[in-house]
């Protein structure tokens, strides 16, 4: 197995209930290690270029509004598999769909507030990790 990295997002409804260290709790406590942090606002621009893979869909417009409508913290997760690995602990994207003790089914309010987001394959992992940190912000 290899060791990677992948970009975490802890969204919105999450820091408004000051969830941030339980939800990072459950990447440690799955193996995972955060190797770089920070909390921010994300700018409408910065929002939609983020998401810009769903720009037609029709949740587009809400799913923008949603994440600039709080400070979000901005992660980069390191572990064996950690793309697939960040997945299971997050769980479906839909909390109603979510496996039991994975941090959607336990805090997500909705499919649009749904307390994470994590790369879905090693290419967007690598983009998404560009997007928000620069190298000397990564240590090793
Ligand atoms: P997606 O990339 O399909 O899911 P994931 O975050 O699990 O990789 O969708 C991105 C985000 O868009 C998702 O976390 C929440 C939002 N979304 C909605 O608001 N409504 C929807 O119907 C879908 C599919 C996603």
């Amino acid at each position: 197995m290899a060791v990677e990295r992948t970009l975490s997002i802890i969204k919105p409804d999450a820091t408004r209930r000051n969830l941030t260290g339980k939800i990072n709790a459950r990447f440690e406590d799955g193996g995972l290690r955060i190797v770089a942090q920070k909390r921010i606002r994300l700018s409408r621009e910065q929002a939609e270029r983020f998401y810009a893979v769903h720009a037609e869909r029709a949740f587009f417009k809400d799913l923008v509004e949603f994440m600039i409508s709080g400070p979000v913290v901005v992660q980069v997760l390191e572990g064996e598999n950690a793309i697939a690995r960040n997945r299971e602990i997050m769980g479906a994207t839909n909390p109603a769909n979510a496996a039991a003790g994975t941090i959607r089914k336990d805090f997500a309010e909705s499919i649009e507030a749904n307390s994470v987001h994590g790369s879905d394959a090693p290419e967007t992992a690598a983009e998404e990790i560009r997007f928000f940190f620069s190298g000397l912000e990564l240590v090793g």
